[in-house]
């Protein structure tokens, strides 16, 4: 696969500013600014949720100790985010999703704004010889009604073909199969890529060291991320899956079928698969 980025500097489409994006992001927040009685609602409530633990499950002084320790540890390695995102935000997020839009689940830790601009059709940013599956990612934007959301940008990530991600290994250009590509004046879109490869979260930290001694399955499946975002609607923070056998997530108990794509294969071993993003509009 040859490297190929048609990146766009100037696109005379309308784009976000961040101030427009946090607008809008604040409309979907239930407060943004909690109240002390909130606060303090909230904070009794967790507390009692872990003390309703400890006794429910009869924990041990040297159980309670290895946790705390475990804590710790958790936060001198800068851990928390991906704890939260493990098991809490994707809760936030599908709450947040509105009526008939598509269906959202979470970023995770491997985001990274600000990659290159492209404008449908358009090849991912990738290395000279890219190895792996050459995936035609093809699709539309709409409205909940269905009429086609022209100039959506779709902010892209996903790993390679050994189940890395650009910007966390060393090695790979820090903008390798990444980018923000902005829709047709139809809504849609054609990006060419690579499959991407199954993956596992950190095992080095004290997140791994949970995985480990739970024995629970590390694993996500291939998957494509992407935030789609346009101007006057919510943005949608999604991933889609493909049909390659992989039934179990380390994120999830439950692959949404609806994010599941057929793959489809070409004559020359490129695979196709199409997804519709689906937007709700921001009432005015
Ligand atoms: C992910 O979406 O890739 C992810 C989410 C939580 C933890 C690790 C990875």
């Amino acid at each position: 696969m040859t490297a190929h980025t048609s990146a766009s500097t100037a696109l005379d489409t309308p784009s976000y500013t961040a101030t427009q994006l946090v607008r809008e992001r604040t409309l979907r927040a239930i407060r943004a600014n909690p109240s002390s009685a909130r606060i303090s609602e909230l904070a009794r409530a967790a507390a009692a949720a872990f003390v309703d633990v400890l006794r429910r499950h009869d924990v041990t002084d040297a159980e309670f100790h290895a946790l705390k320790s475990w804590l710790i540890s958790l936060g001198d390695n800068g851990e928390w985010p991906l704890l939260l995102d493990l098991f809490a935000e994707r809760t936030i997020t599908e709450r947040a999703n509105p009526d008939g839009a598509t269906p959202s689940s979470t970023e995770g830790p491997y985001y990274i704004p600000g990659q290159p601009q492209l404008t449908s059709p358009c090849v991912l940013p990738m290395r000279a010889d890219e190895p792996g599956t050459s995936l035609i990612l093809t699709g539309r934007v709409t409205a909940t009604d269905g009429s086609p959301i022209a100039y959506a940008n779709l902010d892209i990530w996903q790993t390679d073909d050994s189940g890395h991600y650009s910007g966390f290994t060393p090695g790979i250009p820090a903008d390798n199969l990444r980018g923000v590509v902005t829709t047709d004046d139809h809504g849609r879109f054609e990006i060419e890529t690579i499959l991407p490869k199954p993956y596992r979260i950190p095992a080095d930290g004290a997140v791994g060291t949970l995985f480990t001694k739970a024995k629970w399955n590390p694993w996500r499946p291939s998957t494509v991320h992407a935030t789609v975002t346009k101007l006057g609607y919510f943005p949608v923070t999604t991933q889609l899956y493909f049909d390659t056998g992989a039934t179990s997530d380390a994120v999830s108990d439950r692959i949404d079928p609806e994010l599941v794509l057929d793959l489809t294969t070409g004559p020359e071993g490129t695979v196709r698969a199409t997804y519709c993003f689906v937007l709700g509009a921001v009432e005015p």
